[in-house]
């Protein structure tokens, strides 16, 4: 159910009801961002309609059906058009890892120059969370379909909430909970970007960190995560490293400002390096809503830099043309 007012087209106004150019909601949480050619690709989970508590599950398994993966699409960051669902569930296979009954998450696609595809990676699980694996997907157009290919767990590991980040050298790399959620580990990718290679790295050691979003500013790698609290919301954390494998320094709490112990009710999924504008960034955070999934909102804020620390202050409406700070 999705009842409030929409959000202005020309700018950010967190929290609120984000349509498409069509005026139907965006349906893409967990989401990430890829830019390509001049345009910016939304990629996240298409909730279903109906949320229920997945029977048998002690804690608040609080699940729609997977509808796949949408894609939106824009020039500008704000006005953005649906592509379609761009990796569809398959109703065909009960057992599939795509079933509408399965969980299909935080899908993040790289563009692989050497192979000319686009590669999606998406937490898949079973309905009661035990399959713990990473699925991969592909594509030759940005706008699918993507081909789903398999699930596995990353050189035999769990792996949950994931993100991939793909560094200016080419080389690829996949950030995911592992160890029951307790370390994150962080493993390169093949040069196809279609397997893990074997070795990773143990990161935030028994620290229960999740919801892994990367980025690289001034040659420094940064990871936001959040705590481990289902769909409710904790304190984020930002890490450093000089290496994309790490070791990371954490650095507590980017967030600034009303609920910032609370990550303004949002939980990290990406952040957006924009384009033609230097060290500017934005981050992604969703707004679970967990009795009503598909009713999520969004929390698109700026990010500002002291030196190496970050900062993420809240602000209720806002626009680029507020940060402007140097165009390349
Ligand atoms: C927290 C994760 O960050 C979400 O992606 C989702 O898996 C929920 N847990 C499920 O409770």
């Amino acid at each position: 159910m999705i009842a409030a007012t929409a959000m202005a087209m020309g700018g950010f106004v967190s929290g609120a009801l984000w349509n498409d150019t069509d005026g139907k909601h965006i349906n893409a949480h967990g989401g990430g961002i890829m830019y390509h050619d001049g345009t910016y690709y939304w990629y996240g989970e298409c909730k279903g309609d109906l949320t229920y508590r997945s029977p048998g599950v002690g804690w608040e398994c609080y699940r729609t059906e997977t509808g796949g993966v949408s894609c939106y699409s824009s020039k500008d960051l704000y006005n953005w058009k649906f592509e379609g669902v761009v990796l569809e569930p398959d109703t065909t296979f009960s057992r599939s890892d795509t079933h509408p009954t399965m969980v299909v998450e935080r899908p993040k696609v790289v563009y692989n120059e050497s192979t000319g595809k686009f590669v999606m990676w998406m937490h898949i699980d079973s309905p009661n969370y035990g399959k713990a694996s990473a699925g991969v997907a592909v594509s030759d157009s940005p706008t699918g379909k993507f081909t789903y290919i398999k699930s596995f767990r990353p050189n035999g590991q769990m792996a949950r909430d994931l993100t991939v980040f793909k560094d200016d050298d080419g080389k690829a790399y996949l950030v995911y909970s592992s160890e029951e959620n307790r370390t994150m580990h962080i493993s390169q990718l093949t040069p196809d970007y279609l397997n893990t290679v074997g070795t990773y790295t143990r990161n935030f050691v028994d620290k229960s960190r999740e919801a892994p979003a990367m980025f690289k500013r001034g040659g420094k790698y940064y990871i936001v995560s959040s705590g481990c609290t289902g769909w409710s919301p904790n304190e984020a954390d930002y890490a450093v490293a000089d290496n994309v494998t790490g070791p990371y320094t954490q650095f507590g709490n980017p967030c600034k400002g009303k609920d910032a112990d609370k990550t303004f009710y949002g939980q990290s999924t990406f952040v957006i390096p924009v384009q033609g504008m230097r060290d500017t960034f934005i981050i992604m955070f969703d707004r679970w809503n967990k009795r009503d999934l598909i009713d999520s909102r969004y929390l698109w804020l700026p990010v500002t830099f002291e030196g190496d620390n970050m900062c993420v202050n809240w602000t209720e409406s806002w626009s680029l043309n507020d940060f402007i700070v140097e165009t390349k």
